[in-house]
């Protein structure tokens, strides 16, 4: 999926979307039953994948696109730049407020965000947001 052309990467849909899928069955959800699934192109062409996990302790659980974020640095860091997230069902799933904070981190504004029938900016899903560049600004 890398762009030699320096463009960025082309971003395969459908393939994020199975990718995404995949992850439904590593998903650990045996308390809600929500089996999620996440996966997103980074800027150098590589697919980085992450599912939900839950704890008996409720309110512990993490959300697949955190694990995602997770598995990003763990493999060395970089910017995401196009993401898919899905339910069991295999529908896009529209991530929740803590996720979308957590993907500013990693994507900013400009992450592509799969929904049903279309693609938005996160920027659209978090308008104003407080992200890494506040830090400097604000400090002192
Ligand atoms: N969940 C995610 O993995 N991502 C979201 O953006 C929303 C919700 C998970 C958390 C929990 O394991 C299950 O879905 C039900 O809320």
């Amino acid at each position: 999926m890398s762009d030699p052309t320096g463009a960025g990467p082309t971003i395969d849909w459908p393939a994020l979307r199975a990718a995404a899928v995949a992850m439904t069955d590593r998903s650990y959800a045996p308390y809600s039953q929500v089996r999620v699934g996440a996966a997103a192109l980074t800027a150098d062409g590589r697919v980085v994948t992450g599912c939900n996990v839950e704890n008996a302790s409720a309110g512990i659980g993490i959300c697949a696109e955190v694990n995602l974020c997770g598995h990003l640095v763990a493999a060395g860091g970089g910017r995401l730049v196009a993401l898919s997230v899905v339910a069991g069902d295999g529908k896009p799933l529209s991530p929740c407020g803590r996720c979308r904070q957590f993907l500013y981190e990693f994507g900013g504004p400009e992450l592509l965000v799969e929904r049903d029938g279309g693609v938005v900016t996160l920027g659209e899903l978090l308008p104003d947001a407080f992200g890494p560049d506040d830090l400097p600004r604000r400090a002192g």
